[in-house]
């Protein structure tokens, strides 16, 4: 997969440790900075990849600040952009099988590396179930067109 990856500074760490992991898996890697902890905003961070996922330029998102919250916050407001945060695996894998969630968010100030290993794994791995859920994301997508009419 084409995996699109931003972090801020209370974050950055935890990418560098993903990154390792996702190339050492062959998946291509796109770093959308930050690399330091020199303070920056986060959603300068977070919307540079959720363009490229809502572009179709990459694949899957994966975005890390120190909750994961912010980073969450904000892809949510790009169109088309289905972002989680799980906290465990079953969490991480429900938000494909039943939402579909095309951005991982991950605080590095909550989680520990293993989980976040672990998070990942099967965030990448899980299929979206289709069906049923799929008319709840065109509802979603439709909302994000007409959500001030919408009922
Ligand atoms: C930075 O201190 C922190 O607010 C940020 O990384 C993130 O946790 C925000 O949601």
């Amino acid at each position: 997969m084409k995996i699109a990856l931003a972090a801020d500074h209370a974050g950055f760490e935890l990418k560098r440790a993903v990154i390792e992991r996702l190339e050492a898996a062959g998946h291509q890697v796109l770093d959308l900075g930050t690399d330091s902890d020199q303070s920056v905003d986060y959603p300068e961070y977070a919307v540079r990849a959720a363009r490229l996922v809502a572009a179709g330029e990459a694949d899957r998102g994966v975005l890390f600040c120190g909750t994961g919250l912010g980073m969450c916050i904000t892809a949510n407001k790009v169109a088309g952009i289905r972002a989680v945060g799980p906290c465990d695996v079953y969490q991480a894998e429900m938000s494909r099988r039943h939402n579909d969630a095309n951005v991982l968010c991950l605080g590095q100030r909550v989680l520990a590396e293993d989980t976040v290993f672990d998070i990942l794994d099967v965030w990448l791995e899980t299929p979206f179930d289709g069906g049923r859920h799929q008319r709840r994301l065109g509802a979603i997508a439709e909302l994000e067109e007409n959500w001030q009419t919408a009922e």
